[in-house]
């Protein structure tokens, strides 16, 4: 081990890893310069050629006359970029990644380059409201039809799936806001039997709590905006599967042009590093949120799948390893005793995303929901009293005292 540690240029690939391990070590080393230990920041929109035939080389081989890997064009390929790609596919059990841009880049990325005219996708309820969007408005437009089922009925899904026509079952876990858990068995089945690619969005699992690829799910995908960069600092998004079809998707991004920053690239690298530490303490201080939510009187449910009464909970316990850093939940109040609740929090700040240090509170229906009338959120199952806490990695006892306080004055 510490030989291979010490031996400076090799892909670091001793078996068997964990996630820490991994998360700290694989990838780095493909792009080390100059002996740094860190990943360089190769801040470059284009790469030089030493002679016309160096170019015709490259044009013959991809590489330069002594074998070496080389890239062409920023938005066909960046070696910091490379590196994280790497690291995250060794994280999810995945052959290769291809990152982007933003959470929504991947997204709509995906799908416009693997989707024909014509297709037809299922998807889950209570997935991201932009996702949704972009398929019942965007791909309808192109004539790409879309089908909801609720999250949870797997019968609904089936039947929603055309033969031949249905080319994506598209689900996420945990959703947002209500924490509901895909069954990874089943939705991977179902692609099976009908030949049909399943897509699970796994951002607020993160692959330290679930792995869907070892299901059988053939693309994972994450906003890296959340836990895996970890400090609100950067946009990104990342999908995972195997060689064959991120090739696929690395030469559509070529002409999609979601191409993520060198700079933020190398960000999210480091925020990985850390992605063990800070999701066992978000897990673990959100179990102690959602119990103590639980009990207390002046709230009305509480979703986190690690307790008894979430409608997934089983299916959580045999699915993750930790149910993740986000708590919903409903305040015995209307729409102005919760907003007083949380003006009361002194840690949490009120803002949007989720999976950073810092943590973050929100209203849904002021938040992601303030053009809608209240029976159009209600609709939407967004009621005004619900609260989604993302749990950052401040002391538990310091949460759970910041909650009673808040409490005690509404
Ligand atoms: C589950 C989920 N998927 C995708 C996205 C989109 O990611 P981004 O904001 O990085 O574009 C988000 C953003 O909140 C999300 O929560």
């Amino acid at each position: 081990m510490v030989a291979v540690l010490r031996s400076e240029y090799d892909d670091f690939t001793p078996e068997p890893q964990g996630n820490s391990t991994r998360a700290v070590h694989d990838g780095a080393r493909r792009a080390k310069a100059f002996n740094a230990l860190n990943t360089p920041i190769v801040q470059t929109a284009t790469y030089t050629f030493r002679s016309t035939q160096d170019l015709i080389d490259y044009m013959e081989r991809k590489t330069w006359g002594d074998g070496e890997e080389r890239e062409e064009y920023g938005r066909y390929g960046n070696p910091t970029i490379a590196a994280v790609e790497q690291r995250l596919a060794a994280l999810e059990g995945g052959e290769d990644a291809v990152l982007y841009a933003s959470g929504m880049a991947a997204v709509t990325s995906l799908l416009l380059s693997v989707l024909p005219s014509g297709a037809h996708i299922v998807m889950t309820d209570d997935c991201y409201r932009r996702t949704r969007q972009f398929c019942l408005t965007f791909l309808q437009r192109l004539g790409i039809e879309t089908t909801v089922t609720p999250m949870g009925d797997y019968d609904a899904l089936e039947a929603a799936i055309i033969p031949g026509k249905t080319r994506f079952l598209i689900s996420e876990s945990p959703t947002n806001p209500y924490l509901r858990i895909a069954d990874f068995d089943r939705i991977a089945q179902l692609g099976r039997k009908y030949r049909v690619r399943t897509l699970i969005d796994s951002t607020f699992g993160t692959p330290v709590n679930q792995r869907p690829l070892e299901y059988g799910i053939d693309f994972v995908l994450h906003s890296a905006t959340k836990y895996l960069s970890g400090h609100n600092d950067l946009l990104a998004g990342v999908v995972i599967g195997s060689a064959d079809r991120m090739k696929a998707l690395r030469d559509a991004r070529g002409v999609l042009g979601g191409v993520v920053d060198p700079q933020n690239a190398y960000l999210l690298e480091r925020g990985i590093k850390t992605l063990g530490v800070r999701v066992a303490q978000q897990n673990t201080s959100a179990l102690a949120v959602a119990r103590f939510l639980d009990k207390h009187p002046r709230i009305e449910r509480v979703w986190y799948p690690g307790i008894a009464s979430h409608p997934d909970h089983h299916l959580a316990v045999r699915q993750m390893q930790g149910f993740g850093g986000v708590v919903s939940f409903e305040v015995a109040g209307d729409l102005r005793t919760t907003g007083k609740f949380i003006d009361a929090l002194r840690i949490p700040y009120i803002a949007p995303s989720l999976g950073g240090v810092e943590s973050l509170i929100e209203q849904p229906a002021l938040m992601s929901y303030y053009e809608k009338t209240p029976e159009e959120r209600l609709a939407l199952g967004i009621k005004d009293n619900l609260v989604r806490f993302a749990i950052g990695i401040e002391d538990t006892d310091d949460i759970l005292n910041d909650l009673d306080q808040a409490l005690a004055l509404i």
